[in-house]
């Protein structure tokens, strides 16, 4: 963490992502700061505390313009500022069509195969072109004429590249694809293509989460882009220009991460989720847990469905162990987020009218956002945790419950279809595509012996520990620093 902040000593760096990392409000009188849902902000928060530096990223909470200086920054994270947040303006047309409309419902469906499908609207488009340059003026504005690391983050950001390397040839630019990269053959109803791709291209460094997805991103090039693509050494040249295209699988900070769940608090939180689902007297023996934005590459209702397989085809486990579904609501204005989360709302119903009896209800669903630490809790006292993402770059949220269990017990199912899934391959792995899996997954977890659940933990909680967020951001920076650092003189000085 020490040496990230030494090495960049000198040269600014700054980070841009759409979706910002703390987010100040109106809680009546007072002021508050909360974290958003989503991997994202939140794995990038620690490397940012250890590098310092800028943090670009919209405002969306309504006291954000409040809580910062005249030139829109602020010092976080509050109660320990060590970097700072710069806050950019989207109007709220612009929002719709760049932030819902092309980066949601166009790039999300067309990077997952989720089977929604994307929706391009030319005037989306433009819009998403006008909110990266809006986010160019801003990062220009940070760096000066000087040289700087631009370190952006996902694909609400694909003409960012192009755009600030044409103003300023100084920059080194980096860019990470936090989403996956679809084949070249799902590339094709891209409408954009020449554009998107030569923006992308202005990257010194493209990164993925997985090598399939630089292999994916490397023939949609070939296809689609006059450039020269070096298959062996990952890399394209176009006009005279090199963009290196690595994978580097994200992670959580684990250490923080155990510290907490260690912590006095979570012993007052999980004692508080235990009375809330009623643990102690209920005759609970397993619980079940799954934690999600309500999003359709979720694979919720697979899940769901997976679980009430179960019951049918296990009767000797009613009555004895309870599903508890976390969905932290996420862009509500898209119709396809709204469906999905009816959906969730209606299955619960109807599994729930199926088999319960007394006063046991075999799933519960909890429609709202918990803090870190909440969640933390619940980790610790579930049997198993069941991730079944039918398409997930990463998946953030099986690495943060292998990194609560320090008691090296629960088990994790996991959708292959996760990045995840390359590094837990000690999780029961399931085709959440297929209910009867994930029912036999549950079944398997709640008869696995302790040894075994051991055994298999304590390997994961390696894996996670080691490839830690840290790791991830010392092989980006560290890439970046092969790159030479231009002269920060202008050449008539
Ligand atoms: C995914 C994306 C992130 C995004 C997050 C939350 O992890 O890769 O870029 O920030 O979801 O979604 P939201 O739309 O709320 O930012």
């Amino acid at each position: 963490q020490r040496l990230m902040h030494r090495e960049l000593q000198g040269v600014k760096f700054l980070v841009v992502s759409n979706r910002e990392p703390y987010v100040h409000s109106w809680k009546g009188e007072e002021m508050v700061a909360s974290r958003p849902a989503g991997g994202l902000a939140l794995a990038l928060d620690p490397v940012l505390q250890a590098a310092n530096g800028t943090w670009i990223a919209q405002g969306t909470g309504d006291a954000d313009r409040e809580s910062v200086d005249e030139h829109d920054h602020v010092a976080v994270p509050p109660d320990n500022p060590t970097y700072t947040l710069r806050r950019v303006w989207i109007d709220e047309q612009l929002q719709r069509e760049f932030y819902n409309g092309m980066a949601n419902e166009g790039l999300w469906p067309l990077c997952h195969a989720s089977f929604v499908r994307p929706t391009f609207r030319p005037r989306d488009w433009e819009s998403y072109r006008r909110a990266n340059q809006i986010f160019a003026d801003a990062i220009l504005e940070e760096a000066g004429d000087e040289a700087a690391f631009v370190f952006i983050q996902d694909y609400h950001f694909a003409l960012l590249p192009r755009m600030l390397k044409e103003r300023n040839p100084k920059l080194i630019v980096a860019q990470f694809w936090h989403i996956p990269w679809p084949n070249a053959e799902a590339f094709r109803a891209f409408p954009w293509k020449e554009e998107i791709l030569d923006g992308l291209l202005g990257n010194d460094l493209f990164g993925f989460q997985l090598r399939y997805h630089c292999t994916n991103f490397l023939e949609t090039i070939d296809r689609n882009i006059e450039a020269i693509v070096n298959n062996e050494q990952s890399n394209v040249q176009r006009g005279g220009h090199e963009t290196l295209v690595r994978p580097f699988p994200i992670s959580i900070d684990f250490d923080a991460h155990v510290r907490t769940a260690f912590g006095p608090e979570v012993q007052a939180d999980m004692e508080e989720w235990r009375r809330q689902l009623n643990l102690d007297s209920s005759g609970i023996e397993f619980l079940g847990i799954g934690i999600d934005r309500i999003d359709y590459t979720k694979g919720i209702p697979d899940r769901l469905h997976g679980f009430d397989y179960f019951l049918e085809q296990h009767p000797e486990y009613r009555g004895r162990i309870q599903f508890v579904q976390i969905g932290v609501p996420s862009r509500m204005q898209i119709e396809q987020y709204q469906a999905v989360s009816e959906e969730v709302e209606k299955l619960v119903d109807t599994i729930n009218t199926r088999w319960a009896t007394g006063s046991w209800k075999p799933v519960i669903f909890l429609k709202q956002y918990f803090t870190p630490r909440q969640l933390i809790a619940l980790h610790r006292l579930a049997h198993f945790c069941v991730v079944t993402s039918l398409h997930d770059g990463m998946n953030l949220v099986a690495k943060e419950y292998v990194a609560s269990r320090f008691d090296e017990d629960g088990v994790l199912i996991l959708s292959r279809f996760t990045g995840a899934a390359r590094e837990l391959s000690d999780a029961l792995l399931v085709n959440p595509f297929a209910i009867g899996e994930i029912a036999e997954a549950i079944a398997q977890a709640v008869h696995m012996k302790q040894e075994e659940r051991r055994k298999r933990m304590r390997r994961m909680r390696r894996e996670v520990e080691e490839n830690n967020i840290y790791h991830w951001a010392a092989n980006i920076l560290s890439q970046l620093l092969r790159f030479e650092i231009p002269s920060t003189q202008s050449e008539d000085e």
